[in-house]
């Protein structure tokens, strides 16, 4: 498996609404390789791109992603929160995602991001759109979740993509459920990382992703300790500091 140095959080999240179209083209514009988006499920089972369980933050509206049928979704304005010139901007589907990637040639890190009690449901979504959808022009996208019952789903559906496994702080007994679900890749907070973890994740023989990484200084020492692929929200500053380091 591939993964770049630097993957884009939320489309290109410091510089454009996150979990959009606009993100999308913002992190390729940026020259990024890859981004990292979440998935999760409208009332009506629409896989769609959205971070929050509740709407409020990224479009004003009161309710919750999965109690509010797509219909309604799509009528809300997600751009215009994070500045005026992205008003009208739209909370996109997978699927009208995929086709922008293809458009740009971007691969992705797909977090599938279910709500309570729809995890299955939401990693079927998932895995039906790719099937669907996915171009071959792409590099296979990556699957993570800090939901075993999603990867769960994505390993047995879709047993040929690769996967990662999400955590905050990497648990002691990591290794159980990475080696259960066949995972790649072992993804951690990036503030609560030390060396010695990067160390004996990457001794056993999988690759270490950290998120979020928008501190230049820090980039730069995970990237000396060995981590693999850095997820963050400003690609341009990250790219400088890893590039002036002679990292990228
Ligand atoms: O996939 C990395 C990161 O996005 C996980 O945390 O809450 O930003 O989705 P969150
Ligand atoms: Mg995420």
């Amino acid at each position: 498996m591939k993964l770049p140095k630097i993957v884009g959080h939320r489309g290109a999240a410091t510089h454009a609404p996150e979990n959009t179209l606009a993100g999308l083209r913002q992190a390729a514009a940026f020259g990024a390789a890859w981004v990292e988006f979440d998935v999760m499920l409208s009332r009506d089972g629409v896989p769609l791109l959205h971070h929050d369980k509740s709407l409020a933050r990224t479009t004003g509206d009161p309710r919750l992603v999965t109690e509010t049928n797509f219909a309604d979704l799509k009528t809300l304005d997600a751009g215009a929160w994070f500045d005026p010139r992205f008003a009208g901007e739209r909370i996109p589907t997978f699927a009208e995602a995929i086709a922008v990637l293809a458009e740009l040639g971007l691969g992705a890190n797909v977090e599938i991001k279910p709500a309570p009690e729809r995890e299955s449901e939401t990693a079927e979504a998932v895995v039906a759109e790719l099937r669907k959808s996915w171009p071959a022009t792409l590099p296979p996208p990556l699957l993570s979740s800090f939901e075993d019952s999603c990867i769960e789903v994505a390993l047995t559906r879709a047993p040929e993509l690769p996967r990662g496994h999400l955590y905050e702080a990497i648990p002691a007994n990591w290794q159980d459920s990475v080696a259960r679900l066949d995972c790649r890749s072992v993804h951690g907070r990036e503030y609560l990382l030390d060396q010695e973890i990067v160390a004996q994740i990457r001794n056993a023989g999988y690759r270490v992703v950290t998120y979020t990484v928008n501190d230049p200084a820090r980039a730069v020492l995970l990237d000396s300790w060995g981590v693999d692929t850095i997820i963050t929200d400003d690609i341009p500053a990250i790219t400088a500091a890893l590039a002036k380091a002679d990292a990228v």
